[in-house]
């Protein structure tokens, strides 16, 4: 079992998809989650199970919102003490080509992927600093290594959050903060369930486990990379993919 009980995690988006099911994970490993979206309502509908001392409670924020990201971080701190894990999970698409990508599609994607991460490492790391323990979690994707037509903007959000966890891993490392980035593949989840039959098919061909992933197998990582048990692994973009990309 990770070292990880009794801790508090703030889990941005987590009110479905890869969020939810990392806040369900660790809710059942015993860490307290304070859980981020603009529509809490499923996230305190999350069902615990009683033999555990984990807990959730959801909290209204944009986080694309400087302001409003520092009033919950205060809000997350009043109710809970402290913060030891920071998932930047929540992230948006708005794909098109970039021929036809307008100002508004660009801006509103890299706000929300990009700066929506730079706005809570922001306000989080500050108790992180004092308490000299920190794991800070970037939430990437596999095109953030690839590319991928259609998607300048989001590509461009998650290249980008590759660079933000190296740059924040090297400048928090001696407080004993870690800060890593996963990169899933292609997960099922509301994100993907729109894209076209003959799409999935295409992509399912590249990924030599032949299946999509699911959003608990980038659950386990997260639990993982939040325990101290990982404690010397830091600034890595680890993807979970079943194969698609070998670096
Ligand atoms: P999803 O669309 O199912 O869930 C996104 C979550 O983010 C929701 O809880 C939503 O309320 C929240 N959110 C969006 N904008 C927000 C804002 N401004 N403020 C607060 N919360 C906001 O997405 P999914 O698939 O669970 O994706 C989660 C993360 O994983 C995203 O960063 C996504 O880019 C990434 N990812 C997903 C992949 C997939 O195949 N589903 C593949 C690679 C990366």
């Amino acid at each position: 079992m990770f070292g990880i009980k009794d801790k508090t995690a703030l889990i941005t988006g987590a009110s479905r998809g890869i969020g939810k099911s990392i806040a369900e994970l660790f809710c059942q490993r015993g860490i307290k989650v304070a859980g981020i979206s603009r529509d809490i309502t499923p996230i305190n509908e999350i069902q615990i199970p009683s033999s555990t001392s984990g807990s959730i409670k959801g909290y209204s924020c944009d986080i694309a919102d400087w302001e409003n990201v520092k009033e919950m971080v205060l809000k997350v701190l009043e109710d809970f003490e402290r913060i030891d894990i920071l998932i930047n999970n929540a992230g948006i698409t708005k794909d098109t080509l970039l021929a036809r990508m307008t100002e508004e599609q660009w801006d509103d994607v890299l706000i929300v992927n990009l700066k929506g991460a730079f706005n809570c490492t922001r306000h989080v790391i500050r108790p992180m600093l004092k308490q000299k323990f920190g794991r800070i979690i970037n939430i990437g994707s596999v095109v953030g290594i690839m590319g991928n037509t259609g998607q300048a903007n989001y590509v461009a959000s998650k290249a980008g959050l590759m660079g933000l966890t190296k740059s924040s891993a090297q400048e928090l490392a001696k407080r004993n903060i870690t800060v890593n980035c996963i990169a899933p593949g292609f997960i099922t989840t509301s994100m993907t369930e729109n894209l076209s039959e003959d799409i999935k098919s295409q992509m399912k061909k590249t990924i030599p486990m032949g299946r999509f992933g699911t959003p608990k197998d980038v659950a386990a990582l997260a639990l993982f990379l939040a325990s101290d048990e990982s404690g010397y692994i830091t600034g890595q973009t680890i993807t979970v993919d079943g194969g698609m990309v070998m670096k």
